[in-house]
C-alpha cells in the first residue's frame, strides 16, 4: 500500500516544528535587515538620504501651510566617522501627540492615502533615518517643534522599538527656541561626508533649481556655509487633492473601495469615490455591469465587482484634472537654471498632462548648453521627481534611459550608440505626479511605464530640436565669419592686383569699398 507523504507522522512533526518558528515580522525589523531598500546602504549615502528625507518633509510641510520655506541643513562631526545631521524649517510645526509617531514609527504619515503631488509618499522617510541613526550610534533622535508664537517650543528625544515599531519617548520638555513656528530634527549617525558628484552640496544646489521659492542654507562639517537665495517670492500653485481616476483601476483596489465606502448606493459610490464619473455615466456603468444603481456597495459580490470593473474598462472617461500637479513651469525652470549654470543657450519645456494607471503626471525638460560647461564629458543629467533631485541609480532610471535612447546627433551633439550625449550640456528632467512610480522604497529611480517613457522622450526631444536649431545657426555663423576673415585678408592684395592690371586705379578706394561690402554682408 502507498502512504501519502502528507499523512506520514514524520512530515506532520516537521510541520509542527516549522509552525513554532513561524511568526510575524515587524516592519522595523524588516527594514533593519533591509536598510539598503531605504537608501542607507553605505555611510556616504546615509547622510545624503537623511538630508533628502528631512528637506523633502520641510518643503512639503511649508508649502501645505502656504509658508515660503526657509531651511537650514547642518552636518556636525562628533567623532571621525560620526555626525549629527540636522534639518530645521520654518514650517507649521508638529503637535505634541504626533511627534513620536512621525519620527519613531515606520509607515506613519499624512501623504500615502492622498492623491496630490507631494515629495513624500510612503510614510517611511524620516523615521527610517531615525532608525539608521539609532542602529549605528544607539543615540536617540532629537526633535524641537513649535506650532505658533503663543505656544512654547517643545524638545523631544525618541527611540524606536524595532520589535513593536512603536516610539519610546525618553524626553519631552518645554524649551526656548528662536523660531515662532517650525521643526528641527537632529539625528546622530555613522556617516561619511564628501564633496563633488552626488554630494549633499550637489543635492542642495539641485533642490534650489527645482524649488526657486525656497531659501536653503547648508553648513558643512568644516563650518563652511553655502546659501541659496530665492529666485521668486511666489509659492508654487498648491496641488489639489483628487479622487482616483477610473482608468487603470485594479480589481483588488475596487473591491477594497466598495468595502470601505460610506456611500449607500453603487451610483453614489461611483460618483463620489472616483473623479470624472458623473451620475449619468454612473447609471450607464451600473446598467452595463447588470447591477442596480441603488445596490449597496458593501453587498457587491466578487463576480459582480468583476462585471463592474469590465464596465468601467469599457467606458471612455475624460482625462484626469491636472490641478493636482504642481510643475515648476518653463519660465521658472529656465530662470533657475540660468542662476546656477553659466551657459549660452537655455530652453525649457513643460508638456501637457498624461496618465499612467489612472495617475495624472506631467514631464518637464530643460537644456543648458555652452558657456563654461565642461566640454569633453558626457552631458550632466539632473533628474527630479516631484521637485526632488534623484542622485542615485542613474542608469536604472526611466529618465536616463529616455535621454540615452534619444538620437542627439540629429540635434548637433556627439553621441556614441545608445550612450548619453557628449558636450557642454546640462539636461534637466522633472516628472511630477500624484504618485511617482519609483523602482524601490528609497525613491531613487523612476520605473519604466511605457506612457511615462513616451512623455519623457517627447519632452527632451522638444528641447533637443531647439538646441539643434541654435547649434546649426551658430555653425553657419562660424562658417561665414571664417570665410569673411579669409576674404578680408586678401582685400588689400586684390586692390593692389587690380591697380597692377588696370593701372591708374584708386587702390585705397577699392580696398575701402570691398571692406564695406564685406562688413554689410556680416550684418
Ligand atoms: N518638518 C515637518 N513639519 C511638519 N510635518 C512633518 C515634518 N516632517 C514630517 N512631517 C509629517 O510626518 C509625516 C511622516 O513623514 P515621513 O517622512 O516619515 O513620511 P512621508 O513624508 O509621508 O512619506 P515618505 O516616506 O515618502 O517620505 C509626513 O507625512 C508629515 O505629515
Ligand atoms: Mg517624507
Amino acid at each position: 500500500m502507498q502512504v501519502k507523504l502528507s499523512d506520514s507522522p514524520k512530515e506532520m512533526n516537521h510541520a509542527i516544528e516549522q509552525a513554532k518558528k513561524q511568526q510575524s515580522i515587524s516592519i522595523s525589523e524588516f527594514f533593519t535587515k533591509n536598510r539598503h531598500l531605504l537608501g542607507f546602504d553605505n555611510p556616504l549615502k546615509a547622510i545624503s538620504t537623511t538630508i533628502k528625507e528631512g528637506v523633502d518633509n520641510s518643503l512639503d510641510a511649508c508649502e501645505e501651510s502656504n509658508i515660503l520655506p526657509e531651511i537650514i541643513v547642518e552636518i556636525k562631526p562628533t567623532t571621525k566617522d560620526r555626525f549629527i545631521v540636522s534639518i530645521e524649517d520654518n514650517g507649521p510645526g508638529i503637535i505634541k501627540e504626533q511627534v513620536p509617531k512621525i519620527f519613531g514609527k515606520l509607515l506613519y504619515g499624512s501623504k500615502f492615502h492622498k492623491l496630490s503631488q507631494t515629495r513624500g509618499q510612503q510614510g517611511i522617510g524620516i523615521s527610517a533615518a531615525a532608525l539608521y541613526g539609532q542602529l549605528t550610534t544607539g543615540k536617540p533622535i532629537k526633535v524641537i517643534s513649535r506650532i505658533g508664537e503663543h505656544k512654547p517650543a517643545r524638545s523631544y528625544e525618541l527611540h524606536l522599538d524595532t520589535k513593536t515599531n512603536e516610539p519610546e519617548i525618553t524626553k519631552d520638555i518645554e524649551t526656548e527656541w528662536t523660531r515662532n513656528h517650525g521643526t528641527r530634527v537632529a539625528i546622530e549617525m555613522e556617516g561619511k561626508y564628501h564633496r563633488g558628484k552626488r554630494s549633499v552640496a550637489e543635492y542642495i544646489k539641485y533642490t534650489a533649481v527645482a524649488n526657486p521659492h525656497a531659501k536653503l542654507t547648508l553648513i558643512e562639517p568644516d563650518g563652511s556655509k553655502i546659501e541659496y537665495q530665492r529666485a521668486t517670492n511666489q509659492l508654487p500653485v498648491k496641488a489639489k487633492e483628487i479622487k482616483p481616476h477610473p482608468d487603470g483601476i485594479e480589481l483588488g483596489i475596487l473591491i477594497d473601495m466598495l468595502k470601505g465606502t460610506s456611500s449607500r448606493t453603487l451610483q453614489s459610490f461611483l460618483t463620489t469615490e472616483f473623479s470624472r464619473i458623473g451620475s449619468k455615466t454612473a447609471k450607464q456603468i451600473c446598467g452595463e455591469a447588470n447591477l442596480y444603481p441603488n445596490a449597496r456597495p458593501s453587498r457587491i459580490a466578487k463576480n459582480e465587482a468583476d462585471n463592474l470593473l469590465q464596465a468601467l474598462r469599457n467606458t471612455k472617461f475624460i482625462a484626469p484634472q491636472t490641478d493636482c500637479l504642481s510643475p515648476i513651469g518653463e519660465d521658472l525652470l529656465e530662470r533657475s537654471l540660468k542662476k546656477e549654470f553659466d551657459a549660452d543657450f537655455f530652453k525649457a519645456v513643460t508638456r501637457t498632462a498624461s496618465v499612467y494607471r489612472g495617475n495624472p503626471f506631467k514631464v518637464e525638460a530643460a537644456i543648458a548648453y555652452g558657456g563654461s560647461l565642461e566640454k569633453d564629458s558626457p552631458a550632466e543629467i539632473i533628474r527630479f521627481a516631484n521637485r526632488v533631485p534623484l542622485q542615485y541609480q542613474k542608469s536604472a532610471c526611466g529618465i536616463t534611459q529616455s535621454i540615452s535612447k534619444t538620437n542627439w546627433k540629429q540635434y548637433g551633439l556627439q553621441q556614441s550608440g545608445s550612450n548619453l550625449p557628449n558636450g557642454p550640456v546640462v539636461i534637466v528632467v522633472h516628472m511630477s505626479s500624484v504618485w511617482v512610480p519609483f523602482t524601490s522604497e528609497s525613491k531613487e529611480a523612476i520605473a519604466h511605464y511605457p506612457e511615462i517613457i513616451k512623455e519623457l522622450k517627447l519632452a527632451v526631444q522638444e528641447c533637443g530640436r531647439d538646441l539643434g536649431k541654435y547649434l546649426r545657426k551658430q555653425g553657419k555663423e562660424k562658417d561665414e565669419a571664417k570665410k569673411l576673415s579669409y576674404l578680408e585678408k586678401y582685400v588689400p592684395v586684390i586692390g593692389e592686383a587690380l591697380n597692377e592690371i588696370l593701372g591708374n586705379v584708386n587702390e585705397e578706394e577699392i580696398t575701402r569699398n570691398l571692406k564695406d561690402t564685406l562688413e554689410r554682408s556680416r550684418k
